[in-house]
């Protein structure tokens, strides 16, 4: 085998709550991954030497600076095997969306390349050498919903239920660092049962930095406005998208043919085990 394309798909942070800061600036926290049936793709070609290429490249963003490179790179560091590859990308995510684009990309990468490159280095490490490259990696390559605790490593697997969701994208990026910054966010509240998260009361239908980035980037707070007139709504990590979620399909495409334009929309179905893992038959 030779050839490899694969999803990346995005996920949603159904609920996020804050716990603490630790001393290195990281946020303990608390939340519920779920993955959608949308994501990127990756083609990943083998190369008989070392070298490792991107196409098409991300404006902005030096190929080495790319996670997926630097996945790459990891691989090879970490096997001590001289062998490359040519990837390509078709870049459906946005960038600074909160839909965890740039982390799927490179946990898709890893799992590719470990399959690519025949070495077999198994979740557990896979996991470990993603969370060097960025907290939202391990759970892409675990590839199960989860509770997550921690900065976003520390993993249960749970199984949610799996609505329709319609995304939307007010077509600007947000900067996590500046969110997780902020003064004014709220930090240091006592954790919450998973349990009692799983239920999604209203102690659970939240995302702790929400009011933060309505705060800092008024348009993501005009869609939290708008969506909300149409079904209860949330930011996904950071943002700048945001979600509802519906029982069918028709509700779904119903509010998508209303998006206001100048935003971006999709609508993709809630997923327990990623269709990553689902590609590779490992579920
Ligand atoms: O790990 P990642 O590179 O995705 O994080 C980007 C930035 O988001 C970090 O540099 C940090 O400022 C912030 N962050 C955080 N707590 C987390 C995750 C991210 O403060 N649990």
């Amino acid at each position: 085998m030779t050839v490899l394309t694969l999803p990346a798909p995005a996920k949603l942070n159904r609920m996020l709550h804050i716990t603490g800061r630790r001393g290195d600036g990281y946020h303990e926290l608390q939340t519920l991954f779920q993955f959608l049936d949308h994501g990127d793709t990756l083609t990943f070609q083998l190369r008989p030497d070392s070298e490792v290429t991107l196409f098409p490249s991300l404006a902005g963003v030096a190929d080495e600076d790319n996670l997926i490179v630097r996945a790459a790179r990891l691989l090879q560091h970490h096997s001590q095997r001289p062998v490359g590859a040519d990837i390509q990308l078709r870049k459906q995510l946005p960038m600074g969306g909160g839909l965890g684009g740039g982390s799927s990309d490179a946990a898709t990468a890893l799992l590719a390349l470990d399959r690519l490159w025949e070495l077999d280095l198994g979740l557990d490490r896979l996991a470990e050498l993603g969370l060097q490259l960025g907290a939202d990696v391990p759970v892409f390559v675990r590839g199960h919903a989860a509770w997550a605790e921690g900065i976003g490593e520390r993993l249960v697997p749970v199984d949610l239920d799996t609505p329709w969701f319609v995304v939307v994208h007010p077509g600007i990026e947000v900067s996590t660092p500046r969110v997780f910054n902020a003064p004014q966010l709220t930090r240091d509240t006592p954790p919450i049962s998973m349990a009692r998260a799983l239920q999604e009361g209203p102690e659970a239908w939240r995302n702790d930095c929400q009011s933060t980035v309505r705060e800092l980037y008024p348009e993501v707070d005009d869609a939290l406005n708008w969506l909300s007139g149409v079904a209860p709504t949330l930011l996904t990590g950071t943002g700048a998208c945001v979600f509802c979620r519906l029982t069918n399909a028709d509700e779904a495409s119903s509010i998508l043919s209303r998006v206001r334009s100048g935003w971006t929309a999709f609508m993709a179905r809630g997923c327990n085990t990623s269709p990553l893992h689902q590609a590779l038959g490992l579920f």
